[in-house]
């Protein structure tokens, strides 16, 4: 007898599955990917994909590493989980230890959460409740910058740049001020970075000034605008930003949810200020992709506003999986890793690859800019003006872009009119020449428009 095949994933998946950012009726089936080893995805109809965006920007040293599957075995079978109110264990106390002797220095305190959005809350509500424990209560105003993207939480999303991952959801949303981003390709200013002295920053401190004593924080992503089109800073905009927050007595959150653990050629972006914000959030690659897990650290200073003897001044935030033992041990691992295989070094030379290799197709007519920043490249496609949503994250480029790329075999998820490769830093030379050739080949075809 001969057993019918069941249905494949992908109708199962259909019956019942609700996708992030996918308009369930006209998007693509999702890929049916039943394994994963270093660059590559497979596929359950046999296909090898190389995924090059890191799975979300997450997975740093490739697919079912054997030495992070170890660590996460044996912890496994010492602690899987306890709550992190009352009890403390190991491997939370060993991460923290590593990230602080890691961090930007003056950074000491770690308060875990659960993915990058949650940092970015924990973030907004420590700084709120810092000024609030200062006897500063009326310091509640957030500067963020245009092109921000800090997470969907409703707080992550009020302090991110109107786009279409908000608008829907404005009515919840608190108010902050928003200022300009050094995007340089756009530039706010109508300046040229050649002979510019980031006069963008100017916009900064205007908001500081008209905010005054009711100014709490300034929010960036440093280095790397990620979601917003993958915007590389001038290093000078960011050491402005921390002399500006010096000069109005403001916190500075830096969000390193993307750009931690060696994304733009630093362990963190910060470095290239080099500034040391009050806050820091991390995720992503903390856990290098195993398991969702959110750290947001601070000075002694920020910490310190939190002690007292009345408890309600204490920081009231927590979430049932704090400081998850699978996750830290995980984390643990990664960062192992970073000094056994030398990793920031071969970011480095991923950095100078892309450099060389993405540099040619400044010359296509259908290429507006070509940002490179550790191992991250993006290519910013011209808008085309007579198409609708075009120059956003909408533009219909954007899929008809993704589904070349996977024809070929190779996993990209282009910002619509962006194209951006983030691959695992595991990635060869060979595999990312084979990369760099495929996103030349589709953006030629596309450049006769
Ligand atoms: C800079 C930044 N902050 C926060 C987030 C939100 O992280 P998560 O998707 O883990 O909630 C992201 C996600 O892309 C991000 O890029």
């Amino acid at each position: 007898m001969t057993l019918l095949p069941g249905p494949r994933l992908v109708d199962r998946d259909r019956a019942h599955v609700w996708h992030p950012y996918t308009q369930m009726r006209t998007a693509p089936p999702p890929l049916p990917i039943v394994s994963g080893k270093g660059v590559y995805l497979y596929t359950e109809d046999g296909r090898r994909i190389l995924d090059g965006i890191s799975s979300w920007w997450v997975n740093i040293h490739g697919h079912s590493h054997p030495k992070l599957n170890d660590a996460l075995m044996r912890q496994a079978q010492q602690l899987e989980h306890v709550m992190f109110a009352g009890c403390t264990h190991p491997a939370a106390v060993d991460l923290a230890e590593r990230l602080v002797s890691i961090l930007p220095r003056g950074l000491e305190r770690v308060f875990y959460s659960d993915n990058g959005s949650t940092a970015v809350e924990v973030a907004v509500k420590l700084a709120t409740q810092y000024w609030t424990n200062m006897g500063a209560p009326e310091r509640r105003v957030f500067v963020t910058l245009h092109h921000a993207y800090h997470g969907d939480t409703v707080g992550a999303m009020s302090v991110s740049g109107d786009s279409v991952f908000t608008r829907a959801f404005t009515p919840l949303l608190f108010s902050v001020a928003r200022a300009h981003a050094p995007y340089c390709y756009r530039c706010p200013v109508g300046l040229e970075r050649a002979s510019c002295h980031v006069e963008c920053l100017g916009d900064i401190e205007r908001a500081l000034a008209t905010l005054g004593d009711t100014a709490a924080a300034v929010l960036v992503e440093p280095m790397l605008q990620g979601a917003g089109g993958m915007i590389v800073w001038p290093a000078e905009f960011l050491a402005g930003v921390r002399r500006l927050c010096d000069r109005y007595g403001v916190l500075l959150i830096a969000d390193e949810v993307l750009t931690g653990f060696g994304r733009t050629g630093r362990m963190f972006a910060c470095e290239h200020g080099p500034v040391t914000p009050d806050i820091i959030c991390l995720s992503k690659a903390l856990t290098a992709g195993y398991l969702p897990l959110g750290a947001t650290c601070t000075t002694e200073a920020v910490h310190d506003a939190f002690l007292s003897d009345d408890r309600s001044r204490a920081f009231f935030h927590g979430h049932s999986f704090t400081a998850n033992p699978l996750a830290c041990a995980v984390a643990l691992a990664s960062l192992a890793l970073f000094e056994e295989d030398g990793v920031l070094e071969r970011v480095r030379r991923l950095e100078a690859q892309l450099m060389a290799g993405l540099a040619p197709l400044r010359g296509l007519p259908a290429v507006g800019d070509v940002r490179v920043i550790g191992g991250v490249g993006a290519i910013e496609l011209v808008a085309r003006e007579d198409a609708p949503g075009a120059g956003g994250y909408l533009d219909e480029v954007g899929p008809r872009l993704a589904a070349a790329f996977l024809g070929r075999g190779l996993l990209l998820r282009p910002l619509g009119n962006v194209v951006y490769f983030m691959p695992p830093y595991v990635i060869s030379e060979a595999e990312t020449a084979w990369a760099i050739e495929q996103m030349a080949e589709v953006i030629c075809a596309e450049s006769p428009r």
